[in-house]
């Protein structure tokens, strides 16, 4: 039996909406096949992009979508993708399975999708492969409302109007494939190239600097004393891998209880991660102007067999969704810190939110608990105490349940559990302080098996289930939370 104390009274901060952010990059089936399908596909679309796929990112109030990568952003020159879609070059995608790029997905097309999606776009520069002038021309391209060579090239492309471009990455994993850059050198990189990051009109940019890759406390320390004052924000790259990132990372469907113990556990450790890095931006920046954006996180398993291994695309099991529930109560426990999450990546890419098969879609696991989390964007985070039993494998162990909790503007309440154990049920007695509620409802997601799936044949073997109206007496109730599920309560 577990235990849980909500003092609805205490509020620790605002949970940004835009941790709930997620990334697209050209990669695999992410861009092409996934959001994109071109005007003259038969599958239904606006100007080129998939309705279905918008329509099931709507849902979820998608607050951010990065944009054009990760590595291949590095490799990217904008104007490569305006334009005439006939004149646009053919490059190679080295990063990602050396196919051919058409760039029929451009600046254009992106921020089209972001206006569909309602969604606020975060563009990633090229620090390494790009000059300074061509990363200047391209925020002017975009924002800049006056006449200029950008903006005039911009209007005969089509667009008299400049987009809105609120959040721009200078560069991305610059310590690796961005570059192979040190802390120092790319410091430097990021005052010069910032610099030309310009703010037009009132579109007011806020610059993202190349954050450390998991555990490279020296990267942060660095970059924050030679670039800290010019940046708004620093990223945080870090992937949940079961097994060893060259040598085998795991099945994404094929796994036993131990490889769920060690997916749960690599989870968990992004607190740890967040935790030190804070400390190290503390020194630096003690005031919090600098937000931490975690633009990269989810798991990374062996692609599946029969795909091609370029294209990172994996299955999604109820283990995903644990790890995205985990992921967001760590994230809103570090509210004051970290503004802004992206999942990698929205469609057929890695931990996956949607995935496609030509006409046919499906919604993952990891989809749902974002339906379920959506309530807690932009909610005041609630204090709460915490007992509960430890879930043990392999003479290892770590707690078997976590939580968060928020209160919405409207005043209700969100509580949100994960059961970490793939074995045992477990009760939790909750009792709510300074607010009186008195019913709750609210979903739970779970699964048979712990490697269960949504497939195309079957695409609704793991969805939520509904918990319907509830009375609350004086404030206390108990809740089941199933063995591997992750719920969400509202009480009002
Ligand atoms: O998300 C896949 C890749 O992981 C990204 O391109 C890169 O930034 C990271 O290494």
């Amino acid at each position: 039996m577990s235990k849980i104390i909500i003092n609805a009274d205490i509020k620790k901060g605002e949970i940004n909406k835009n941790i709930y952010g997620n990334f697209a990059e050209h990669l695999g089936r992410c861009i092409y096949g996934g959001f994109w399908v071109g005007k003259d596909s038969d599958i239904p679309n606006v100007n080129g992009i998939r309705k279905d796929v918008v329509e099931a990112l709507r849902e979820l109030k998608i607050p951010v979508l990065r944009w054009p990568g990760g590595c291949f952003a590095e490799e990217y020159h904008w104007m490569d993708g305006v334009g005439d879609y006939e004149k646009r070059p053919k490059i190679i995608n080295v990063h990602w399975g050396g196919t051919v790029e058409n760039n029929h997905f451009g600046t254009h097309e992106f921020l089209e999708l972001c206006e569909m999606l309602g969604a606020q776009p975060y563009i990633c520069g090229n620090v390494s492969s790009g000059e300074v002038r061509e990363m200047k021309e391209w925020v002017e391209y975009m924002t800049f409302d006056g006449l200029s060579p950008m903006s005039e090239l911009r209007i005969a492309n089509g667009r008299e109007k400049p987009w809105r471009v609120p959040y721009f990455g200078v560069g991305n994993e610059n310590w690796g494939n961005g570059g192979n850059m040190r802390p120092e050198y790319y410091g430097d990189i990021f005052r010069k190239y910032g610099t030309y990051v310009r703010n037009y009109g009132d579109n007011k940019v806020f610059k993202i600097a190349c954050g450390p890759n998991a555990d490279d406390y020296n990267w942060t320390d660095k970059v924050m004393k030679i670039a800290g004052p010019f940046m708004d924000g620093l990223s945080l790259h870090y992937y949940t891998i079961p097994g060893d990132f060259f040598k085998g990372k795991g099945s994404a469907t094929i796994f036993d209880e131990t490889e769920w113990f060690t997916t749960m556990k690599k989870a968990l450790y992004m607190d740890q991660l967040i935790t030190k890095h804070s400390a190290i931006m503390d020194k630096y920046d003690p005031d919090k102007r600098v937000a931490l954006i975690v633009d990269e996180w989810g798991t990374w398993f062996d692609a599946e067999p029969g795909t091609n291994p370029g294209f990172l695309y994996q299955q999604n099991t109820i283990r995903d969704a644990l790890v995205a529930g985990i992921n967001f109560n760590i994230f809103h426990d570090h509210c004051e810190r970290v503004k802004m999450a992206n999942i990698a990546q929205a469609i057929n890419v890695l931990q996956a939110v949607i995935l496609t098969e030509d006409s046919k879609m499906i919604l993952t696991p990891t989809y749902h608990v974002f339906n379920m989390y959506k309530v807690h964007q932009d909610a005041q985070l609630l204090s709460f105490e915490i007992k509960t039993s430890d879930y043990e494998c392999s003479e290892e162990k770590i707690p078997k349940i976590t939580a968060t909790a928020s209160m919405s503007s409207e005043g209700k309440i969100n509580i949100s559990f994960c059961n970490l154990s793939p074995l045992d049920d477990e009760d939790i007695l909750c009792e709510l302080r300074g607010e009186n509620k008195t019913k709750l409802k609210g979903s739970i997601l779970t699964a048979e098996n712990m490697n269960d799936y949504n497939s195309f044949e079957e695409p609704n073997k793991v969805a939520p289930v509904k918990i319907d109206d509830v009375n609350i007496n004086n404030n206390k109730f108990k809740l089941l939370i199933p063995k591997m599920s992750v719920v969400t309560v509202t009480l009002e």
